[in-house]
């Protein structure tokens, strides 16, 4: 039988976030109803709020989460209730050209579930990101669902499933940062600290962190960097330069989204280094180059998108490792806070006050 439950939506553009009575159905083929324990506030909230991604109102928010499964529908054998899930916005198919390549990472066919969850008027919700966890219980496809150990807080479990994946895996997979690299990570927010520890988890050497900010870059040096730049003041390309023996950095993240911080990684790595992009950038920003530089420089520049991460590899080998005491996830928690303290948290993360609030149920 269908259920309510309170929830958090986005009920138009710019206005403010509300908590409604939102209808959970049963779930259907392939699909899976979990009991969302904490999911935390990320950017991408904020622009589904603002109307930055699309305007399919009201949107029912929150995509950091984790939980327990509650029940399945028919076909379902990967999770069962009782499940200590982590839930994830990508579900890949596992058949089209990019899974079979060996690059799921970049699915045509993820999957989200399939039945809509609805105002108690019958007006129906798009899920932030196909989950829509700000809410008591919520309906996704089970194959969003990654079981973790449950020995883990679910406040710091729900991390993995965006922001600090995003930078950890733009690190370790996208990256793919090896033992004695020098890496430098521009802008150093929830996702730039992400990669700054994933960095370090993968041994690098150096480890310089770039902020406009310096209580970031403080906060950037208990997660593992080495160096710390202020390019306020400094200019940011000249010192990675100096840091590395004038070669540049063998991996340099980009984690603002902004052009003059593209273009200061572009020109921050060694010859044969390797550019990862996971800073989004607005329709309208544009990077200019001279074809010179672009040619002459070698190595690579890619685009991380969720760290290039595949759910089911890679939380529950982060998740193992934060249990082991070998990666601290909790230090990105800054606040935990109630469903009904969304719209305060959204305006913490605007004024840089905050790594994470995660809304813990
Ligand atoms: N140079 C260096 N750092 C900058 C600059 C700049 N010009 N402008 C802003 N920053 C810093 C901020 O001080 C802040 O520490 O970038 C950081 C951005 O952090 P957050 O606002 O917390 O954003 P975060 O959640 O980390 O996401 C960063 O990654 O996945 C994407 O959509 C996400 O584009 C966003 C980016
Ligand atoms: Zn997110
Ligand atoms: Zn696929």
């Amino acid at each position: 039988m269908a259920q309510e439950v309170r929830g958090v939506i986005a009920p138009g553009k710019d206005e403010a976030v509300r908590i409604e009575t939102i209808v959970v159905p049963d779930p259907g083929p392939g699909e899976a109803v979990v009991r969302v324990q904490a999911c935390g506030v990320c950017h991408t909230d904020l622009h589904y709020q603002q109307g930055g991604i699309n305007d399919d109102f009201p949107f029912l928010l929150g995509h950091e989460a984790a939980g327990v499964v509650e029940s399945v529908g028919d076909g379902v054998t990967d999770v069962e209730p009782g499940d200590f899930v982590i839930l994830n916005w990508r579900a890949v198919c596992g058949t089209c050209r990019a899974c079979l390549r060996g690059r799921p990472w970049y699915c045509f066919d993820t999957h989200n579930a399939t039945q809509k969850m609805t105002l108690t008027d019958g007006t129906e919700l798009s899920p932030a990101l196909g989950i829509g966890a700000f809410a008591e219980k919520t309906l996704v496809a089970a194959g969003q669902c990654t079981k973790v150990d449950p020995a883990v807080a679910p406040q710091v479990a729900g991390l993995l499933g965006c922001g600090v994946m995003a930078g950890i895996g733009a690190a370790i997979n996208t990256g793919n940062v090896g033992r004695g690299d020098t890496v430098a990570v521009i802008g150093c927010g929830g996702v730039g600290d992400a990669a700054v520890t994933g960095a370090h988890l993968a041994g690098a050497a150096k480890i310089i962190a770039v902020d406009i900010d310096d209580r970031k870059l403080e906060k950037a040096r208990t997660m593992g960097a080495t160096h710390t730049v202020n390019s306020r003041t400094t200019d940011p390309v000249e010192a990675i330069r100096e840091l590395t023996g004038g070669f540049g950095a063998d991996v340099v993240i980009e984690a603002v989204g902004r052009p003059e911080t593209y273009q200061q990684a572009f020109y921050a790595r060694d010859l044969a280094g390797t550019v990862v992009l996971v800073g989004v950038p607005t329709p309208e920003m544009k990077l200019e180059l001279p074809l010179l530089d672009v040619f002459g420089r070698g190595g690579s520049l890619k685009s991380s998108w969720y760290g290039d991460c595949l759910p089911s590899r890679d939380f529950p080998m982060l998740i193992d490792l934060h249990l082991q005491g070998r990666l601290d996830l909790e230090a990105f928690v800054t606040e935990t806070i109630q469903l009904d303290e969304v719209e305060k948290a959204f305006k913490r993360m605007h004024q840089g006050d905050v790594l994470r609030s995660v809304v813990v149920l």
